[in-house]
């Protein structure tokens, strides 16, 4: 919110309501009638989704789509956080915001779900997908991979999976710019450039001067409960028309070791 000058901005958490519970949000959203919503909250362990349906489809669909009818009932603007995960995977070049959503894991089709159900709401609501986000202040991957770089001589990190890795920081300009510009429709901003998650580590290791192996895997070799796409690189096209361009993800990255160093 320090990032947001000249503004009026109020962050709420889920104790101030739960998005599944449409009365409590729309009381929210009533008390304060704001100009914009920016929906991050949302059921995010992708894995656990898997075998939570119920709970991922109350929360990232029924939950969004109560924001999304609270939004409207005040005549207030929705950016909804959406996720490369709509995405099958199956391309080997950048997904555009048109190409057809064709999620495989639980996580993802709820977010396409929600994408679908609010824009039918309100063609008007900004979709606005990101990916890979990293950012100070919480678990992410680079903080994990540098506290296992810090205690192992070895990490492995699957190379099979394609994306574009993304600083919170950087993505939080964006969507004020975007809000700025009362954007609608799809959007996708992520960092420039993509990676697989084993270039990403390979990078995180060698910037912060640590000394690890980083060996690659495939997604075979780490199974996980939900499958992820092979490759969901994003095409930056849709920020590209509102004459927004962001940063390099080996840019944001740097930041991101410097800030974490000096918080340390
Ligand atoms: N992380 C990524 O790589 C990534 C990539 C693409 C898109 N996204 C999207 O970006 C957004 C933010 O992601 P994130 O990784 O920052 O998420 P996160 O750290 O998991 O935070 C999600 C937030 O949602 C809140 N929440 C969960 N259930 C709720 C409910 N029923 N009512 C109200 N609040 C609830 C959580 O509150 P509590 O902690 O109190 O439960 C938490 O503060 C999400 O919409 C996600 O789908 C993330």
């Amino acid at each position: 919110m320090s990032r947001w000058p000249g503004d009026e901005v109020i962050g709420f958490s889920s104790r101030d309501a739960d998005i599944r519970n449409f009365s409590d949000v729309q009381e929210l959203v009533e008390q304060n009638r704001p100009d914009w919503i920016v929906l991050t909250a949302a059921y995010t362990d992708v894995d656990a989704c898997e075998s939570n349906r119920e709970l991922a489809v109350a929360v990232n669909v029924d939950g969004a789509l109560n924001v999304g009818k609270a939004a409207q009932g005040v005549g207030a603007r929705l950016m909804f956080l959406s996720s490369d995960y709509v995405f099958d995977g199956t391309k080997s070049t950048p997904y555009k915001t048109d190409d057809a959503r064709n999620a495989q894991s639980v996580y993802g089709k709820t977010k396409a779900e929600a994408e679908i159900r609010l824009l039918e709401l309100n063609p008007e609501f900004c979709i606005l997908r990101t990916s890979w986000l990293f950012g100070n202040g919480g678990r992410c991957f680079p903080d994990t991979i540098l506290r296992l770089a810090a205690s192992r001589g070895a990490l492995d990190v699957v190379n099979d999976q394609r994306g574009c890795p993304t600083h919170a920081e950087d993505l939080a300009g964006t969507i004020i710019r975007l809000c700025r510009e009362n954007a609608s429709g799809v959007v996708h901003a992520t960092n420039a450039g993509d990676c697989t998650w084993f270039e990403f580590a390979t990078r995180i290791v060698a910037m912060a001067g640590m000394t690890a192996e980083v060996c690659p895997v495939s997604s075979e070799q780490m199974a996980r409960p939900a499958p992820r796409p092979a490759y969901s690189v994003l095409s930056p096209e849709s920020l590209h028309l509102y004459g927004m361009r962001m940063p390099s993800w080996q840019d944001a990255l740097e930041r991101y070791i410097q800030q974490r160093s000096s918080r340390n």
